[in-house]
């Protein structure tokens, strides 16, 4: 007994004063706990707050939309990581001045740096990558492939380890910094999803992952989305290594949905969680007994949209990131009753926007009676769940909504022609709202389009600022580009492929956006043979846009063509979706890097085809 205990001491006094790991999130505290960084990525926003008076100090510009912040060791410099942009930038919280732009890779997301500030790690989100930055010589020191779809970090107490999660995996890898390599990982379940976050409790042995399932054959507000809370014991002896806790319900009555982030008081003893679509947090005991692990104490209502929560270093107060108030929540961490709003100041998106936004992310009434399922659940953010889902009419695959206003009619079937249809979706099984204007809506009879005969722009202001948000989502540029405007060799010859006669590609993936889609009725819809017997609504389907295509995790409407080269050849076995029996193994193979590149240039912003909305 003696020597364990011996061990366990020496090994704390080594990593000095017990204090947990940075871990990913849009909100951090400095050391000093005076001062509190937040950014917002549909802003384009840094703020800097005085944690004792409570008050904006000041706004820094983002050249792009900012993911992660967090403090360097004890400076008072910020590192804020830019999706769009490539980089992290490294802000001067006194003087707001950007004083180094690190070029990491594509798509950074997630940001932990160690407690000297001395290097920080990155995960790049699509390339799902982990990439070391040595912060004094400004240079990417050592990178990791672990996943695609990389997004929650946190560091081990220790600093010896980093823990990573699979966006759309839910998986949890651990990766030993000194041998720079993932030495093991934890499974979620298959309809595990949307896992941003991570962290670690300052003992370092439970890692706490917040994240959805996505039960994708129960199309029903009550049961197609169920937040969880993942439980993965560090110790690598351990009997059950991942346990995963509902957390629908409290108490079996009060619901709570889009878990967003997590976060564990200093002391260990507490685990919170906020919730983005029911504007709530739980407060959980954390119990560690390697069965129960946590017990529900209590549910606590914040402000809108809660995207990040973070506690005061010295525990005594909590700090909210809410975004559609653009407000960061100050709460008392021993009552939970809010003390302070801080905003951000004014935002610069439109109040119609802002309205959609807040629709979108929302699972309450007047979107959901039940509370369990909101837009964002399977679009967060625009971007798509990574999910088929079997709807009735058949399988559909969720697609991204990046290029949404210039690629109506909507659904794989074109069988809506305005977003303001999705009144249809709210009011339906899958949502069971009461829906966004007081009027009747023609009733659905089988799988007839009637939402094509019912124009529901302009019946309620909601209605419409739904739309007009859902229809602002562009494009980022694809990772496999050349750079902006360029192409690599092969991607150039699969160019000439694309757009040659033999294929015929072009003649439906036409345009700047690569889609014969239009305003006008009748609307094109082909059959290319991928039609499923079942399918109520095939077998021809709207040309999607190939824009973004790069990202998905399968293709065609039912998900089926695990990759491009085999909806290439397995499911275009007589040609009739494009002329490809002809091509030979490295010609595909050019095509597939053309197709992988889009968008190598950013698309026109207004097209014949683009739908009128307001920004
Ligand atoms: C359970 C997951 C889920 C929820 C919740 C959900 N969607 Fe979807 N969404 C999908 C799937 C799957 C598709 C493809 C369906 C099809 O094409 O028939 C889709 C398609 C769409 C499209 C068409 C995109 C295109 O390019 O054709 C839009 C727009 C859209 N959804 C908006 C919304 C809005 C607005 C809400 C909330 C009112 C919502 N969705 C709720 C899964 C979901
Ligand atoms: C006759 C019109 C037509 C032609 C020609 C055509 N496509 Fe398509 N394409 C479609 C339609 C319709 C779909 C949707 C089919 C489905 O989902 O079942 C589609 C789907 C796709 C997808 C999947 C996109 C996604 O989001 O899942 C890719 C990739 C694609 N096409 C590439 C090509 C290439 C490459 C060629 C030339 C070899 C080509 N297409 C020729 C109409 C066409």
């Amino acid at each position: 007994m003696r020597i364990p205990l011996l061990a366990i001491c020496l090994a704390f006094l080594a990593a000095g004063p017990v204090v947990a790991g940075d871990a990913s999130s849009q909100l951090a505290v400095n050391v000093a706990g005076d001062q509190i960084a937040v950014v917002d990525g549909d802003e384009n926003v840094l703020a800097i707050i005085d944690a004792t008076a409570r008050k904006l100090v000041r706004r820094v510009d983002m050249p792009g939309k900012p993911q992660c912040v967090t403090w360097l060791g004890e400076s008072n410099r910020i590192a804020v990581t830019i999706y769009d942009a490539d980089a992290v930038h490294i802000v001067d919280a006194a003087s707001g001045d950007v004083t180094a732009k690190i070029n990491v890779g594509d798509e950074p997301y997630g940001l932990v740096t160690d407690l000297a500030g001395q290097r920080m790690w990155v995960t790049l989100d699509y390339p799902g990558e982990i990439v070391e930055v040595d912060v004094a010589s400004q240079r990417v020191s050592r990178r990791l492939q672990v996943e695609p779809f990389l997004r929650g970090i946190a560091l081990s107490p220790s600093e010896d380890k980093l823990f990573v999660t699979g966006y759309h995996t839910s998986r949890l890898h651990e990766t030993n910094i000194g041998e720079w390599r993932v030495v093991s990982k934890w499974d979620g379940q298959p309809s595990d999803n949307l896992c941003r976050s991570v962290v670690v409790n300052p003992k370092g042995t439970k890692a706490y992952l917040s994240h959805i399932r996505s039960r994708t054959h129960v199309i029903h507000a009550r049961g197609a989305i169920v937040p969880f809370l993942s439980v993965c014991d560090l110790n690598a002896n351990a009997e059950v290594r991942r346990r995963g806790i509902a957390m629908d319900t409290y108490n079996g009555v009060y619901v709570t949905s889009n878990p967003w982030e997590s976060a564990v008081s200093p002391d260990g003893s507490k685990l919170v969680t906020i919730y983005a679509g029911t504007d709530d947090m739980n407060v959980s005991e954390i119990l560690d007994d390697g069965y129960r692990e946590i017990k529900r104490q209590s549910i606590v209502q914040v402000g809108k949209n809660p995207r990040a929560v973070r506690f005061a270093r010295d525990g005594t107060s909590l700090y909210i990131y809410q975004a559609v108030d653009f407000a960061v929540g100050v709460y008392d961490a021993a009552t939970m009753k809010r003390t302070a709003s801080v905003s951000l100041g004014s935002p610069t998106r439109s109040p119609e926007y802002r309205r959609g936004k807040e629709l979108f992310n929302s699972a309450k009434p007047p979107m959901s009676n039940a509370r369990w399922v909101s837009c964002s659940s399977c679009h967060p953010d625009g971007q798509a769940d990574g999910r088929t889902w079997q709807n009735p009419e058949g399988l559909r695959r969720t697609p991204s909504l990046a290029g949404l206003a210039h690629t109506h009619p909507l659904h794989w079937s074109a069988d809506r022609d305005e977003v303001q249809d999705f009144e249809y979706t709210i009011r339906g099984p899958l949502m069971g709202g009461k829906g966004l204007f007081s009027g009747k809506i023609k009733p659905k009879e089988g799988h007839n389009a009637v939402e094509l005969e019912e124009l529901l722009t302009g019946k309620s202001p909601d209605l419409d600022a739904l739309s007009a948000y859902a229809n602002s989502f562009g494009f980022t540029l694809s990772p496999h580009a050349a750079g902006p405007g360029q192409l690599t060799p092969a991607a150039e010859r699969g160019k000439q492929i694309f757009f040659s006669n033999q294929t015929q590609c072009a003649t439906c993936h036409s345009g700047p956006y690569f889609t014969d889609s239009r305003l006008q009725k009748p609307y094109n819809v082909h059959d290319v043979g991928t039609g499923d017997p079942d399918d109520k609504m095939g077998p021809r389907y709207d040309t999607p846009t190939l824009l973004g295509t790069y990202r998905n995790r399968a293709w065609l409407h039912i998900g089926k063509a695990a990759t491009l080269d085999e909806l290439l050849t397995k499911y275009n076995p007589r040609d009739q979706h494009g002329k490809t029996n002809h091509l030979s193994p490295s010609e595909r193979a050019d095509l597939i890097e053309f197709l992988r590149s889009l968008p190598y240039e950013p698309p026109p912003t207004c097209t014949p085809n683009t739908v009128q909305i307001n920004k």
